[in-house]
């Protein structure tokens, strides 16, 4: 693999939560424009895993390299890859008090130091995007979940960043909104961004991922394309958590 197609190297990466030790030699590496799909039962690590990749959580051993950025304590690295790494989580995270179009113009303008008039045009180009440009000036609690969800993409979009991390965006949507927000990863997927989803979905991550892991209990148990993951688990561990999200219907 060209050294310069990789985005994201970690390498045995170890985390404790004081005793306890949730990460446990992880060694994973994401290159240029894949899009990784990671799943997992509950509790095993999921959400600690890509919240290490944009310094939310630190970890204790081993190395995370993001676009050649190795994190570490310094702060102007943490801001390096912050600016490269879009996040969105399961709650959506918008600020209440202002609308729509302030929070996707908040941080072009405070953190690129972009002129107004740039952030707010910028700002409906991927509200277009997400296909919501009338929702601008709405507050959060005036718009649906999944628009919501939809607003947080676009945010995310508005500081340009070279790699997407998504913790389960869509659990905490209606079922009927569900579709509407996949839609949008789809599209973007489309678009060639680098992507690591958290998801249950596995119809997503059937038509859009190129590979799929599997973690349990801290460490990375099986990865292989969709097809194959899907079709022919190997470990019994991965047969028996596809069996149960299959029979709960997480079948999409
Ligand atoms: N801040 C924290 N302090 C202590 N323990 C934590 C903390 N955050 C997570 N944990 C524990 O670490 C383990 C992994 O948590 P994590 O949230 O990464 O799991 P997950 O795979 O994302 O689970 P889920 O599917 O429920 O979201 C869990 O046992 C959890 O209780
Ligand atoms: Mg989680």
């Amino acid at each position: 693999m060209p050294k310069g197609d990789e985005m994201i190297v970690i390498s045995n990466l170890h985390k404790w939560f004081g005793d306890f030790h949730v990460l446990k030699g992880i060694n994973l590496t994401v290159r240029n424009g894949e899009r990784l799909v990671i799943c997992g039962p509950s509790g095993s690590g999921k959400s600690t895993l890509i919240r290490c990749i944009n310094r939310l959580e630190t970890h204790q051993k081993g190395t995370i390299v993001v676009d050649g950025v190795e994190l570490t304590n310094d702060v102007k690295r943490i801001d390096r890859v912050r600016q490269e790494v879009g996040m969105l989580f399961q709650n959506f995270n918008l600020f209440p008090h202002m609308t729509v179009l302030d929070n996707l113009t908040l941080s072009p303008i405070w953190i690129k130091k972009m002129p107004l008039k740039e952030a707010r045009d910028l700002a409906f180009k991927y509200l277009e995007r997400v296909k919501i440009p009338d929702l601008a000036h709405k507050y959060p609690n005036q718009i649906s979940g999944g628009q919501q969800q939809r607003v947080a993409i676009a945010r995310c979009l508005c500081m340009n960043p070279k790699i997407m991390l998504f913790d389960e965006p869509t659990s905490a949507l209606d079922p009927e909104m569900i579709k509407e927000v996949l839609d949008v990863m789809i599209d973007l997927a489309e678009s060639g961004m680098t992507m690591v989803c958290v998801t249950h979905e596995m119809g997503f991550a059937r038509t859009v991922a190129d590979r799929v892991i599997f973690m349990d209990v801290g460490e990375i148990v099986e990865e292989n394309d969709p097809e194959s993951f899907f079709n022919h688990p190997q470990c019994d561990r991965t047969q028996l958590f596809l069996s149960q999200i299959l029979s709960h219907g997480f079948t999409r």
